[in-house]
């Protein structure tokens, strides 16, 4: 799913409402059913693929222009719980420990949650307008807080790479939560 690019100058057309980038060179959609590890209710977990029919939770459009140091995208996160957690990637490291990212958020709400190697926990709220720095070395998720889709512009070397094990394995210390029709920050009590 990956069409190679050339690393000519391009004015690459990304319409901030529904994350189209045109044009791409790859794509790739999350189901729900992917995401089991990473929820802490796997009984609402498991209602929520069957009833709703296993739903596009967020994709991922990119444009990689080849021998590039740089590369970017958009992520459209669409809205919803499950029992009470609000939808969100599924976070990760760079493989690359030296290399950051910046998150541009195009429209939406949501809350991008960072987490050092050290275990240290910072959020910044993404909304319309807010480019959020990435530091080197700190696990991130987007987590979308909001009715609407959540979508923001990525911009990152393509050798950052991903590292996902770290966070399906432990996952991250703190939970986003929809409670009492507000968002709350929770801790985790399945991390180990
Ligand atoms: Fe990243």
């Amino acid at each position: 799913m990956h069409e190679p690019i050339s690393a000519l100058p391009m004015g690459v057309f990304i319409d901030g409402l529904t994350g189209a980038v045109n044009p791409a060179s790859g794509h790739y959609v999350k189901r729900l059913s992917e995401l089991r590890e990473i929820y802490q209710d796997k009984a609402a977990f498991d209602h929520a693929v069957r009833e709703r029919d296993d739903p596009v939770t967020y994709e991922v459009v990119e444009y990689r222009p080849e021998n590039s140091d740089i590369y970017f995208g958009t992520t459209t996160m669409y809205p919803g719980d499950i029992g009470g957690e609000f939808h969100m990637t599924r976070g990760h490291f760079h493989a690359r420990r030296d290399m950051g990212e910046v998150y541009y958020t195009q429209s939406g709400t949501g809350i991008l949650l960072l987490e050092s190697r050290n275990g240290e926990t910072r959020t910044v709220e993404m909304k319309p307008g807010v480019c959020a720095f990435i530091p080197p070395d700190w696990a991130h998720r987007s987590i979308n807080t909001g009715t609407e889709p959540l979508v923001f512009v990525w911009v990152c070397n393509p050798l950052a790479g991903h590292d996902y094990g770290e966070i399906l394995k432990r996952g991250m210390r703190k939970r986003v939560m929809k409670i009492e029709g507000g968002v709350k920050m929770i801790d985790n009590i399945a991390y180990v």
